[in-house]
């Protein structure tokens, strides 16, 4: 197993960064109660399926962090790199599995990546050290209240012609983000799933709407 994510380098990445308020980061994570007991792991394991997976394959050029604040340990990051992972599923359940079997081992040291499952890194630290790694990308923190993500009148194109900008989005789950990272963009005012956000960023960047950043 490696100790170091590979870099995703010379293409176009799409990064989510995701808070976990509550959600549990070490011990035996309870995999009937993920909404209660796990602190609401259900809305990270939505987010990261939404993030990484198609129809009917993994998207390559996504990476996604879980932060994970709710204790008993100290804060702790679960990294997933679309281009290495294999065995993630499109099922609840077993996604789950990958970070109960990420998070019964001892938390490593912030700035340690180790490779828990293959393309599923463990890693100490917080948002602000994420950001640190990922600042070579733009930093949009989604937000319903900011500006729209995209121009003003833009059409939607009639052909597929994705975004091949690396772009870091920035959500939260279901509490309200406390950061004033990354510049706020909209999805529109009403305020949705974290899970459905990340589709809809996919859709625009899949089909190469005009942002507005
Ligand atoms: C369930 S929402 C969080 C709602 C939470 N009660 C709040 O007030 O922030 C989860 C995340 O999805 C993103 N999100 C939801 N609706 C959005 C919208 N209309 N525009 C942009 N981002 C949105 C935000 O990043 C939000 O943190």
């Amino acid at each position: 197993m490696r100790s170091e994510p590979s870099l995703n380098e010379g293409i176009n990445i799409r990064r989510f960064a995701v808070i976990g308020h509550r959600a549990m980061n070490k011990g035996k994570l309870p995999l009937n109660d993920l909404a209660g007991g796990a602190g609401r792991m259900d809305v990270l394991v939505r987010a990261v399926m939404s993030a990484l997976l198609t129809s009917h394959d993994l998207r390559s050029n996504v990476e996604v962090i879980l932060h994970l604040q709710g204790g008993p340990g100290p804060h702790r990051r679960l990294k997933f790199i679309g281009s290495e992972l294999r065995g993630f599923h499109a099922e609840e359940r077993s996604v789950a599995g990958l970070i109960a079997k990420a998070i019964r081992e001892p938390s490593p040291a912030i700035g340690q990546w180790i490779e828990r499952t293959p393309g599923l890194y463990d890693g100490g630290g917080t948002l602000k050290h994420t950001l640190s790694e990922w600042s070579d990308s733009v930093i949009v923190r989604l937000d319903a209240n900011g500006e729209r993500l995209w121009n003003q009148d833009e059409a939607i194109p009639q052909d597929s012609k994705p975004n091949d900008q690396t772009i870091t989005f920035l959500l939260s789950d279901d509490q309200p983000l406390e950061s004033d990272e990354g510049i706020p963009r909209s999805l529109g005012s009403t305020w949705l799933q974290g899970h459905h956000a990340i589709a809809i960023c996919h859709f625009l960047l899949d089909e190469g709407v005009q942002l507005n950043l």
